[in-house]
């Protein structure tokens, strides 16, 4: 399995704070049977200006640890980015790191309640610059729980989203569980990933998460979304989304409203 959500580069964001807890990470990680994680630092400015060349040394560092350890796990290079108004201006510099640096997909995360009020601005000007941006664990953003359609809306424009899986088993709640479930069997997950922010807790593992969506979405469509998906994307290459099926709006439609078209 190829993990592409994953904070595991030491003392960069709020993933493992020293170099044996990223260490104890990549063999938890390769134990559960991942092969390969996308390094995902958060980038959010003014809390975490980390820059696509500091997170490039820093993935070849690591990779250069693991194998003196002889530790058997790929890191690729990535970054997880708060969704604000400059991203797509900021792609155009250059200066933006997609998942494997493939050029192709970004992964885009939403503030844990608010949809700002950018976001279809932003993820219509990436997808013109031939970005695809991954919003990522929708299902733990508290109004995107409440309404799912809201996702749907946004996976309809050409967004992907890559849920959780720990929300999948229940460890963000209730709600989320809920959420992550419905955009699984809507078609609107298009990834499951890890989110691991060390080797206890919040660790990189996948299996129970793959037992459970196969026992909700079925074995072949498990596998697109834990396997088949994430080897086209750090790729680059194109993942079909022909499964999309609608979601009904939440009963009063008010977020409907805020929403940007
Ligand atoms: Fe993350």
């Amino acid at each position: 399995m190829i993990d592409l959500h994953v904070h595991i580069l030491p003392g960069l964001d709020d993933g493992p704070g020293s170099l044996d807890e990223a260490l104890a990470m990549a063999r938890c990680a390769y134990a559960d049977g991942t092969s390969a994680v996308v390094a995902t630092p958060h980038v959010i400015t003014g809390l975490y200006p980390t820059n696509r060349e500091k997170i490039l040394a820093a993935v070849a560092h690591f990779n250069e640890i693991l194998q003196e350890n002889e530790i058997t796990l790929s890191v690729l290079p990535g970054a997880e980015y708060r969704l604000e108004p400059d991203l797509p201006e900021r792609q155009t510099r250059g200066e933006l790191l997609t998942l494997n640096d493939a050029g192709r997909y970004l992964l885009v995360e939403l503030p844990l309640s608010l949809i700002p009020g950018c976001t279809g601005r932003v993820i219509f000007e990436l997808l013109l610059r031939g970005v695809v941006p991954v919003i990522a664990h929708p299902e733990r953003n508290s109004s995107l729980a409440k309404d799912p359609s809201l996702l749907y809306d946004l996976v309809s424009r050409g967004a992907l989203a890559q849920v959780t899986a720990g929300s999948i088993t229940g460890m963000f709640g209730s709600a989320a569980a809920s959420a992550a479930r419905i955009f699984l069997e809507h078609g609107c997950a298009h990834f499951v990933a890890s989110d691991a922010h060390s080797p206890h807790g919040r660790a990189p593992v996948l299996s129970s998460a793959a037992r459970e969506a196969e026992r909700l979405i079925g074995k072949a469509n498990t596998q697109s979304v834990l396997i088949v998906n994430q080897r086209l994307a750090v790729k680059g290459e194109h993942i079909p989304t022909a499964g999309l099926k609608s979601i009904r709006p939440a009963r009063n439609g008010l977020l409907r409203k805020l929403l940007p078209r």
